[in-house]
């Protein structure tokens, strides 16, 4: 694998991940990539979506259960510094804010996200309906941004991980990254830790196949990235995306689909990508979970279950974890 571009410039990692994913067998690209800028505009699109019911099953749970969710963060130390990793919009984390703010806890908010300009936009709206909320946003991926937040004396650290992010993880994955998470925190510091559960199949399909076809855009838009930042040459119009969804492992899949034979240039790393006839890019894991399931991993990474909310749909769980 090429470590160096045609003029000698180190690849950035970025770069180095796609080219890792292009080689392999079958060829993968990383989902984290899905979110710049008009990537974030997608996702936001998404949430919006009929089929798309992980959001409001969400927004339903942390409305209905607020002041239960509050009552666990509080501990004697009563002050907690609310980290939240992957923010976005940070709709659902509004719920919580106002509450909190309204309730006169001792808290400070620390939205860590990889986009810039959801960040800016998010840490604007909250300043904005808040303005006593001492808020400090973190540009960055989460390890590197967790490293980042201040360690305060006397206050326990809230990590929120909502939207079933974790979904993005494969089974090993999952328990390797809160692990990591467990080994940046404090012993009874606490994971506000929000995934999808196991359903009827076919809605777990539809919330990815949506019939306006925003989900598909948001994965082409994964080529048309590279198009613009890899100087490549994608013809959009020759992929397809196809998901799936697997109910005995719960991973709903993304692929896009080459349609025919085709070479793509890679500009910038001055590489070409051949693809045949019907190939696929497996673009992202959305994976769900029994409860059972998830404490299992949970344990297994070193955190001890607290207590768990749900919509009453029972589709999504929001569930307190503590480090042991
Ligand atoms: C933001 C990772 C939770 O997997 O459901 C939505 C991203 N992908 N539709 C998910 C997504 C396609 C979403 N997560």
């Amino acid at each position: 694998m090429q470590v160096r571009t045609e003029n000698n410039r180190e690849l950035t990692a970025f770069e180095s991940d796609v080219l890792t994913g292009f080689s392999s067998t079958p060829k993968h690209l990383p989902s984290k990539y899905f979110y710049d800028d008009e990537g974030s505009r997608l996702f936001q699109e998404i949430m919006h979506l009929p089929e798309y019911y992980l959001t409001r099953a969400e927004y339903e749970i942390l409305e209905t259960h607020t002041a239960a969710i509050l009552a666990r963060f509080l501990d004697k130390k009563k002050a907690f510094n609310l980290i939240e990793l992957g923010a976005g919009d940070g709709l659902k984390t509004k719920l919580l804010l106002k509450y909190f703010v309204a309730q006169k806890v001792d808290f400070r908010y620390a939205p860590i996200d990889i986009s810039a300009e959801a960040l800016q936009q998010l840490t604007q709206n909250v300043t904005t309906h808040l303005p006593t909320l001492k808020v400090q946003p973190i540009e960055g991926d989460y390890f590197t941004a967790l490293r980042q937040v201040k360690v305060q004396e006397g206050a326990r650290n809230v990590v929120l991980f909502l939207g079933s992010n974790i979904g993005n993880f494969s089974y090993q994955a999952s328990i390797d990254f809160l692990s990591q998470l467990k080994a940046s925190l404090q012993p009874n510091d606490l994971l506000l830790l929000g995934f999808d559960l196991k359903k009827h199949p076919q809605i777990i399909l539809n919330a990815y196949n949506d019939a306006s076809g925003v989900t598909r855009a948001f994965n082409l838009n994964l080529l048309k990235r590279l198009n613009q930042t890899l100087d490549a040459n994608f013809d959009l119009r020759q992929f397809d995306h196809y998901p799936t969804y697997d109910p005995h492992s719960g991973e709903a899949r993304s692929y896009l689909v080459s349609k025919i034979a085709q070479e793509v240039h890679l500009k910038e790393v001055d590489e070409t990508v051949v693809f045949q006839a019907g190939e696929t890019i497996h673009t992202e894991i959305s994976r769900k979970y029994t409860e059972e399931e998830m404490k299992g991993i949970a344990q297994k990474a070193g955190f001890e279950w607290v207590k768990s909310f749900t919509d009453s749909n029972c589709y999504f769980v929001d569930a307190v974890f503590r480090v042991v």
